[in-house]
């Protein structure tokens, strides 16, 4: 490994079927005043709220309710949270949901004892919070983002058409989250396939970078031949504990900050997906997929060692008699296969982006340089027309 780093991650883990048992431990660590988030329903259908909040009463605690925070939160809902946190003196954020709950929890948290505007301050001069930071919580109901254990936390602005993610430092991962895998039972397919591209993507993201040998490589291909074992049962048996416990796990280890360390990252295709998002509000899993082949398809050259690896290692290619760019593009093959078996969305078209769009999106895209190649916004342009 030839990066230098250091690994800390403070988020305490309660994982399986009993986890939520553990919350009445972990109340006792906060005050009286619990701001409960959570999305449009899906919580109270299934009873998870009515669990948890049956919970919080036994520890008597105050229930400051703050549902409907929408997939892709809003800085509008953001400025709604914080004026409920700030009215209520909360001592606690207790995020019930996906990752938009939890990323949501994330940005009302640095933004309660913060006089500017949060949406500048964070997210357009990404600064760092300079003020008192409210614990968050997490019960997730989805896996995918990894929210449960970092500390991204991405918010959306339709006004200016910006979709940004900032990833704030350890003081602001949830100090606790809870996983039970039985909670993610509900989720519709689409939902967890989505989830499921996710965890895959942020795992990509932190693969092609590097030319070293590096233990993160190693357990990134793990990672990555876990989460595609188990879609496939998890697609026949949405309730087969086993699959949807290992999905929840990997989902946390692709994106807890373990598997980047001693590395530069990509991130591109996240950089793409996003800038598709801010245009459509389309499911984030789903943009992801949509814009993934033509970006590695591109970037392939540039990184063909690694592609190689990927095909042979990830997807079983046999590299007898093929050179090195067939065992690398039939790796890709097999990606796509995959991920039309579980039924991803393979274009932005069908994500509601259109021609007419492409220049905002390629405006809204942010471009990085920490993988095989640092594109031009033509590149970009071209990339997303393919996606089409
Ligand atoms: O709102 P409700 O009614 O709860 O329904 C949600 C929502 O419609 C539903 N859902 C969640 N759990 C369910 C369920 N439905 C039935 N049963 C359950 N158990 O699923 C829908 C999507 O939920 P959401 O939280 O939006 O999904 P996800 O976990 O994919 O989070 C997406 C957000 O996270 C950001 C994304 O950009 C997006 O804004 N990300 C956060 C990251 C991070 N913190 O590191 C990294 C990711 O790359 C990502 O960018
Ligand atoms: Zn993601």
């Amino acid at each position: 490994m030839l990066g230098n780093f250091s690994y800390h991650n403070p988020t305490k883990l309660y994982f399986g079927e009993n986890a939520l048992d553990f919350l009445n431990e972990e109340l006792k660590n906060y005050g009286k005043n619990v701001q409960l988030i959570y999305g449009g329903g899906s919580v109270k259908k299934t009873g998870i709220y009515d669990s948890v909040v049956a919970i919080l009463k036994e520890n008597g605690k105050e229930i400051f309710d703050d549902g409907g925070v929408m997939p892709n939160p809003t800085v509008e809902k953001l400025r709604e949270g914080v004026r409920i946190a700030r009215e209520n003196k909360i001592d606690l954020l207790l995020a019930v949901g996906g990752g938009s709950c939890c990323d949501y929890a994330k940005a009302v948290s640095v933004s309660v004892h913060c006089d500017e505007d949060p949406w500048e301050k964070y997210y357009i001069r990404f600064e760092e919070p300079d003020c008192e930071i409210v614990p968050v919580g997490c019960i997730l109901t989805m896996a995918g983002t990894g929210s449960e254990m970092n500390g991204g936390a991405v918010i959306t602005n339709h006004g200016q058409k910006l979709k940004i993610g900032h990833v704030f430092s350890d003081d602001v991962m949830p100090k606790f989250s809870i996983l039970n895998p039985k909670f993610t039972f509900s989720l519709p397919k689409r939902q967890m396939v989505s989830g499921i591209y996710d965890i895959f993507n942020h795992i990509c993201e932190q693969y092609f970078s590097g030319d070293d040998d590096n233990t993160s490589d190693y357990l990134s291909e793990a990672l990555m031949k876990s989460v595609i074992h188990s879609s496939y049962r998890a697609i026949e048996d949405p309730e087969d504990y086993e699959a949807r416990s290992n999905i929840m796990w990997t989902a946390t280890w692709a994106l807890n900050t373990l598997i980047s360390r001693g590395k530069t990252t990509d991130w591109m295709v996240h950089m793409l997906g996003q800038a598709v998002g801010a245009y459509t509000d389309a499911t984030h899993g789903m943009t992801l997929a949509a814009v993934s082949l033509p970006y590695y398809r591109h970037i392939l050259p540039y990184g063909l060692k690694k592609f190689v690896r990927f095909a042979e290692e990830v997807w079983g290619v046999c590299p007898d008699g093929r050179s090195d760019e067939e065992i690398a593009s039939l790796g890709l093959e097999r990606m796509e296969q995959w991920m039309k078996d579980i039924g991803v969305t393979m274009n932005i078209t069908d994500l509601g982006a259109s021609e007419e769009m492409i220049e905002g999106i390629a405006d809204a895209t942010i471009i990085l340089d920490g993988g095989y190649k640092v594109l031009s916004r033509d590149e970009v342009v071209a990339i997303l027309k393919e996606s089409l």
